[in-house]
């Protein structure tokens, strides 16, 4: 068995890691490819470096650009590697663009596609990661649900009941996995903050970036009770260096470069509360018993919600204050969605070894 891993962005390779230990436990061939979609050293050789990630076999180096761009020349490297290895299932995990690019991609040379993160659902189609889960569920023949509620969402969707498998959330592998050794990042006590008496930020989201909307957002910050570590996505720094923004970030905002895993998480876990744009920290906090608000209108892990562990408050100044009061005054609720253990990348490889890969990928679609 021959499998082909495509990751490309930061929440990409957490999700690669505990899949790639589990292929290699089990003497799989894996190839490995980085489109290169990420490429500064804390967006992606720091998240190899902590998660103990093997390098890539290929580094296709396609680097930012347009969405059409960026998609399209992942598309023509990664059809080069595909028909060079010939694997005999693509696997892709997430929402990102190399996602997408490595489905098409594949799917077009008749080469089966497993998603690891399928059915999750915005319903917000101005999200591009909302276009790209739906299209790469459409095309793929094994999909990993991550929830129950996911599993429904596929099925409404009119998937084949035997291409889904629930088998529960790879990015928690990955944090129970590593919390442990990210208890020792400095990050904390070299900004001289005390455990539970700093909230973290994270903001990169194209509409959050848009000059009204960040200026907003840094000064719901700045109005924050407690200090806001904020380590910024290249993006967010330069928005608010082009927009002239400096000026509105109080000084008890501390902003920092993005930060690698292990340091994330660490930090992640001592904070009073999290304000985030971001798909996988919402999940992360609520393993991690940490309060979340989330700065978007809609959520695709909408199980956070229900567990009491997120709130959605869009760019909402009163809802904002009310949440990171309440962060800090009352109990919240967080209830751990069923299979979000360290049990996830053997279910998935489980499945994949019992799986007949020489049916044509077409007609499982
Ligand atoms: C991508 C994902 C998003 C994910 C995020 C995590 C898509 C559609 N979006 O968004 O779902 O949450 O990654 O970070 O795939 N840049 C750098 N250095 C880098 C990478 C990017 O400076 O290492 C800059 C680029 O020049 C570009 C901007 O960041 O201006 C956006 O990068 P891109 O990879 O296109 O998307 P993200 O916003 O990071």
């Amino acid at each position: 068995m021959k499998i082909l891993s495509v990751v490309g962005a930061r929440p990409n390779f957490v999700k690669m890691a505990p899949l790639a230990q589990q292929f290699e436990k089990r003497g799989a061939t894996h190839v490995l490819v980085h489109t290169g979609q990420h490429y500064d050293y804390n967006m992606s050789s720091v998240f190899f470096k902590d998660l103990a990630l093997p390098s890539p076999d290929k580094h296709l180096g396609v680097g930012s650009g347009t969405h059409g761009v960026q998609t399209g020349r992942m598309m023509a490297e990664l059809e080069k590697e595909l028909l060079e290895e010939s694997p005999d299932l693509t696997l892709v995990v997430g929402d990102v663009n190399s996602t997408l690019a490595a489905a098409i991609a594949s799917v077009k040379l008749g080469i089966p596609v497993a998603h690891v993160e399928a059915g999750y659902r915005s319903f917000d189609m101005h999200m591009p990661e909302e276009i790209n889960r739906v299209l790469v569920d459409r095309i793929s023949q094994l999909l990993f649900a991550p929830t129950e509620n996911a599993v429904l969402n596929l099925m409404n969707e009119g998937m084949r009941r035997e291409s889904i498998h629930f088998v529960g959330n790879i990015m928690i592998e990955a944090l129970l996995g590593n919390i442990e050794q990210a208890k020792d990042s400095q990050v904390m006590g070299n900004l001289g903050l005390k455990k539970r008496e700093y909230f973290v930020a994270t903001i990169h989201r194209p509409h959050n970036v848009e000059r009204e909307n960040l200026k907003l957002i840094l000064e719901m910050l700045s109005e924050a009770p407690l200090p806001v570590v904020f380590p910024a996505h290249p993006r967010t720094r330069e928005a608010i260096t082009s927009c002239g923004l400096e000026d509105v970030i109080a000084e008890h905002v501390v902003m920092i470069k993005a930060l690698g895993y292990l340091d994330f998480i660490g930090l992640l876990s001592s904070a009073a509360g999290v304000l985030t744009d971001s798909g996988g920290v919402q999940e992360e906090a609520l393993v991690l018993k940490v309060p979340c608000l989330t700065l978007r209108e809609t959520t695709e892990r909408i199980e956070t919600v229900r567990a009491g562990a997120n709130r959605l408050c869009g760019l909402n100044r009163e809802k904002v204050r009310n949440g990171l009061r309440d962060a800090v005054e009352n109990q919240w609720r967080f209830e751990i969605p069923l299979f979000w253990d360290n049990h996830v990348s053997e279910r998935i490889a489980d499945i994949i070894e019992q799986e007949d890969f020489s049916i044509p990928a077409h007609s499982m679609l």
